[in-house]
Order: structure tokens, then sequence, then C-alpha cells
């Protein structure tokens, strides 16, 4: 085997362009989603304080912002609703002129060719915060499955492109292929959360969506951090009911998960770079303690490089500027 002095890793690292030849992984605008919150009952956009620069938008000017990101390039936004009235069933949720339904809408007939996404998820529309419909104390599966599957339903005939699971109740992703198929829909794909952990990296988003639950946690229903052949499971089972695309969600602390899912399976990953991992960056950037481009780029590299084939990230508009310039 041949080493120093013959071989000299230094030689392709000298100049940009010779690092660019041998560059593995490349981070593209195409492969990122922005995540976007519309609110009911607000008139103007309202800053979410635990996540600078990101809001809570009113069904009026969601456009606006949806706009200015398809013009940097972004294909996709992945949409969550904020209902002004909650209740034990989530009944906003799946209401044909709920706030989602309503955002849905607005945006296919202002930005037509921006790909829509919904998170399918009750927790922003039930008074209780948790993910399902209760019944004695925990949070039911099966009872779940039908109004997760309506929720999709409407979303899918408001004009949502792609439904996006992240319930984490067993069955969900089955149940709601079938709804949709047997109401003509067979061709929209199904994104699933399949491996999401209950990560306390959710903190921010809770206060963005509104979603806190109201008693207990939601471990009983979303994954032990500390399982990585539980997620392969997930994912089995997810691609066995139907899923197009599969997530997994937090990024960061999770990069084995999404590396042993690409090495188990041949669909296309999704990873969630999510609330906390956001705010932490801005948070430390804004103390000057790091260099925020810089570390952007590379924990989104880091996602990629694991394997990850695209990103749903708050740091989305910023990137699209960023790889512009580069
Ligand atoms: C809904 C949902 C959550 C997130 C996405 N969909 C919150 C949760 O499960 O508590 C988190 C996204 C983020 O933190 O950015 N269930």
């Amino acid at each position: 085997m041949t080493s120093f002095p013959t071989v000299r890793m230094r030689r392709t690292r000298q100049n940009e362009k010779l690092r660019s030849l041998v560059r593995e992984t490349r981070l593209s605008v195409d492969q990122l989603i922005y995540p976007l919150f519309i609110a009911e009952g607000i008139s103007e956009p309202r800053e979410i304080s635990s996540m600078p620069g990101i809001m809570q938008w009113p069904v009026d000017s969601v456009g606006r912002e949806v706009e200015r990101i398809t013009h940097l390039g972004i294909p996709a936004v992945l949409l969550f609703g904020i209902p002004s009235e909650k209740d034990e069933v989530g009944s906003q949720a799946y209401a044909s002129k709920g706030i989602i339904q309503q955002g849905i809408q607005r945006i296919k007939a202002e930005s037509p060719d921006t790909l829509v996404i919904t998170d399918v998820c009750l927790c922003e529309y039930t008074s209780h915060g948790h993910c399902g419909v209760i019944r004695n104390g925990d949070v039911h599966n099966d009872e779940s499955l039908g109004l997760l599957s309506r929720m999709a339903l409407s979303h899918v005939e408001a004009g949502a492109d792609i439904v996006a699971p992240s319930d984490m109740m067993d069955g969900r992703v089955g149940t709601i292929r079938s709804a949709l198929d047997e109401h003509g829909h067979s061709q929209t794909p199904i994104m699933a959360y399949s491996a999401k952990f209950a990560s306390g990296f959710y903190g921010p988003f809770r206060e963005a969506a509104e979603s806190t639950p109201q008693f207990g946690d939601r471990r009983s229903y979303q994954m032990d951090p500390a399982n990585a052949r539980e997620a392969l499971r997930e994912v089995d089972l997810d691609i066995a009911e139907g899923a197009d695309v599969i997530m997994v969600k937090p990024a960061m602390p999770y990069l084995d998960i999404i590396r042993q899912v690409r090495d188990n399976c041949d669909l296309p990953i999704a990873a969630y770079n999510v609330s906390g991992e956001y705010s932490m960056i801005k948070a430390a950037a804004q103390n000057g303690w790091i260099d925020e481009r810089r570390v952007v780029m590379e924990v989104l590299t880091g996602i990629r490089r694991a394997g990850a084939d695209m990103i749903i990230t708050y740091f989305a508009p910023d990137v699209a500027g960023w790889l512009e310039e580069e």
C-alpha cells in the first residue's frame, strides 16, 4: 500500500476548482422544502418569538410569501394550519372551509406550480394537543385513523399535491392510501413521517403551531430516541402500506438513522431539520458565536451526506439565496 510521501491528500484541496471536482455531496435548491404556518384569525404576519425570522401567516398574505420563495427556486412548501377553534376531535382539521383547506386553495390558485405538501396530524386542532383522539387518558390508535384519513382527503380535495402524515399512529399510511384511492386520488403521493422521534427539538414548533400537549407527552406514539432497529421496522411498515417518500425527523441527532434507512431501502428519503435545530443555530448566530451561513451549509450538507434526498428546513430561503451567490 502506498502512503506518504507518494500519497498527498492535500493535492486535491489546493483550490476551489479542484475541491469542487472531487466534492462528493452537493446541496441544491431543488432539494429544499420550506415549512409554513397559516393561522386563522390574524390579519398581519405574526413572528414566532422562539424562531426568529419565521412567521404565522394570515391566509390573505401567505400567497405573497409563497411567491417570494418560489422566485428563489424553492420547489415545495410544507403547510401547517393553526385554527382559532380547537375541540376534542380536531374538527377543524377536516372541515372543508378550515384554515388549512383555505390556505391550500389560495396557494394553488396563486402559485399553481409550487408543490404543496400538507402535514397530516391532529395536534394543532385538538383542545388537548395530542395527535389523535383520547380514550381513557391515552391516544386511541384505531379511532384516530378515520379522522386522519378524512383530514388527508380534505387536503387533497382542496388541492394538496402530497400529504405527509406525522401523527405516528400505526396503520395510518395504509388507511390514508385506501381513502385517497377510493376517492380517485390514486396519483397523490404520501410522504410518511416514518421515523419520527419523541424529541425535545420540537419545542419552538409547538409555540409556532400552538400544539403543546395539555397533559402527558408524545412518548406513547412517537419513537424512543434510543432506537435505530425500530426505526427500520417503522420504515418497512410504511413502505408496505404504500408510502412514496420516507421521512426521518429530527435530522441532526439522527444522521445515523438517515444513513441506515438509505442503506436499507430504495425510496426517496426526506429529512426534517426541525424547529429546535433552527432556533439553536439562530440563537448562537445572533450572539455572534458562530457564522450562521457557514454552519447552516455544513449542517445541510451533512444531512445530504448521511443519505437524505430532500431536506425540510426553515433555512430554505436563506440557503436558496446563498446557493445562488456561490
Ligand atoms: C405535528 C408535527 C410536529 C412537528 C411537525 N409536525 C410537532 C410534534 O410532533 O410535536 C415538528 C416540526 C418542528 O419542530 O419543526 N405532530
